[in-house]
């Protein structure tokens, strides 16, 4: 239906988003606080432009949330998108090829912050609006709603989302924000990880010791703490927390089969990231040891002197910032709580451990039997010509438990990239070629959906 208008428009639509993209919305860093406002402002001009109705910039105590709709007949679905214009930190900054705020299109790719993570696959569905304008316009009712805080923990948009009930009443939450197998291979994300996140700080001396004056004679607070992080997994990779399995939901032997069947090579997956090796739970393949298996990793661990040269210190304090991701059924306020008892109860006389919890996010699963994942499940098969495949994804977007849980509503995982698209990493890309898929398969989504839920009235 579109193919022509895609084409011939394909150039406005990538410098288009590449303007968004040069605006450096770090959501972490208040010196980006300006920034952060002016994508905002960016995204409601440009949703206006597509025509819709009552477009804010709604406050929070942070960061607003940007908000529209196309309200056109209340006996229709309603359908409410959702996704995030905050970017993470770009650091390592010498690392990137060029700069991440300064996109370049390569050999297919858009590099920048944010090409991927979300701000391309949030533009895909600014610009579905305009291919359905050209096509008769929106089949049913939608709510967009794209937050500014999701790369820190959408605690706002919390309590956007529960002092907001009835303006957000929808039958369903659209979001890109997950990727597919490859592009040759679609697929649909019907599952995410929760996350239990802690900040821990292990205080030996009352100040920084020359080690050789004292060395011998106190407990060096990093040696104590690297023990103590190394003692969390046993020699198969099990996390040695007590109680930390209990509500793990076990798969049926014919459930794990086929979430095998998804295609992964072994030999192309230790490539991709330059390891001589795949490592993790003993008794799990990599394919379920990233998606239906809890983890446990150190983000980043700091004490003591790391400056040039040797310092001969033993330090006073020591740091680490450790996060669990969960499955159905763990809850991050369980595993929050045998985290910070069972870490307490392993620090070793001779320092005091604190453990300071971050924002959390529960895990989620989403129905395959639903109109919306059907009518998702069409519209990629039209565009890729190949039904997707269902799979569990291993990232964490608290917020679509939060939908189910505060809304009652289920979201689809309708997202375009690829795990080599690097987010959160220095040269951040997403592929032209996912981007215009992106255009092209949402509008098609709402036309399936709007068929399919009058079907079902009918
Ligand atoms: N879009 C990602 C999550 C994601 C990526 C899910 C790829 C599935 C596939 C999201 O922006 C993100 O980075 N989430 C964070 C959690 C958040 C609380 C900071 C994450 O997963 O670490
Ligand atoms: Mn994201
Ligand atoms: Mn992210």
């Amino acid at each position: 239906m579109t193919s022509n208008f895609l084409t011939e428009n394909q150039d406005r639509f990538l410098s288009e988003l590449l303007d968004w993209l040069r605006i450096p919305s770090v959501s972490a860093d208040p010196k980006f606080h300006g920034d952060v406002l002016r994508a905002a402002e960016y995204l409601k001009t440009r949703l206006e432009e597509v025509g819709l109705d009552n477009v804010e910039l709604c406050p929070t105590a942070g960061n607003p949330i940007v908000y529209g709709e196309k309200l056109i007949d209340p006996a229709l679905p309603t359908v409410l998108v959702y996704g995030h214009y905050d970017v993470q930190p770009a650091d390592p900054y010498e690392l990137w090829t060029s700069g991440p705020f300064d996109p370049v299109i390569k050999d297919g790719n858009i590099y920048a912050r944010g090409a991927c993570d979300d701000k391309g696959q949030v533009y895909m569905h600014v610009k579905a609006f305009e291919v359905l304008n050209q096509n008769g316009g929106v089949p049913c009712n939608v709510k967009v709603m794209i937050e500014g805080e999701e790369e820190v923990g959408s605690e706002n948009l919390g309590i956007f989302v529960r002092s907001n009930r009835e303006k957000l009443r929808a039958d369903v939450v659209l979001l890109s924000d997950t990727g597919i197998i490859n592009n040759e291979t679609p697929s649909i994300e019907v599952g995410l990880r929760g996350l239990s996140y802690h900040e821990v700080e292990v205080t030996g001396p009352n100040r920084d010791l020359h080690s050789g004056l004292y060395g011998g004679a106190v407990h060096n607070p990093i040696n104590a703490l690297c023990k103590m992080i190394a003692s969390l997994h046993d020699e198969n990779g099990h996390i040695t927390i007590p109680g930390f399995y209990d509500n793990v939901q076990v798969l049926s032997e014919a459930e794990r089969a086929e979430l095998n069947k998804a295609p992964y090579n072994e030999e192309e997956y230790k490539e991709s990231i330059g390891l001589p090796a795949t490592y993790g739970e003993k008794g799990y393949t990599t394919l379920e040891r990233t998606s239906i298996r809890p983890t446990l990793d150190v983000n980043g661990i700091w004490g003591g002197y790391t400056g040039e040269g040797a310092k001969t210190v033993i330090a006073s304090k020591a740091y680490a910032k450790i996060s669990m991701r969960l499955v159905p059924n763990q809850t991050s306020e369980e595993i929050s709580q045998k985290f910070q008892q069972h870490f307490l109860s392993i620090a070793p006389e001779g320092v005091t451990v604190v453990v300071k919890p971050h924002h959390g996010g529960e895990p989620v699963v989403t129905p395959t039997d639903s109109v919306a994942y059907r009518a998702a499940s069409m519209a990629m098969e039209d565009t890729f010509g190949k039904k997707p495949i269902p799979t569990r994804g291993g990232g964490s977007i608290p917020i679509v438990a939060m939908f189910k849980g505060e809304l009652g509503v289920d979201s689809v995982l309708l997202g375009f990239g690829l795990d080599s698209d690097a987010i959160h990493s220095p040269n951040e890309k997403y592929g032209v070629f996912n981007f215009m898929k992106g255009i092209e398969t949402i509008p098609l989504f709402y036309q399936h959906y709007a068929r399919l839920m009058q079907e079902q009235q009918a």
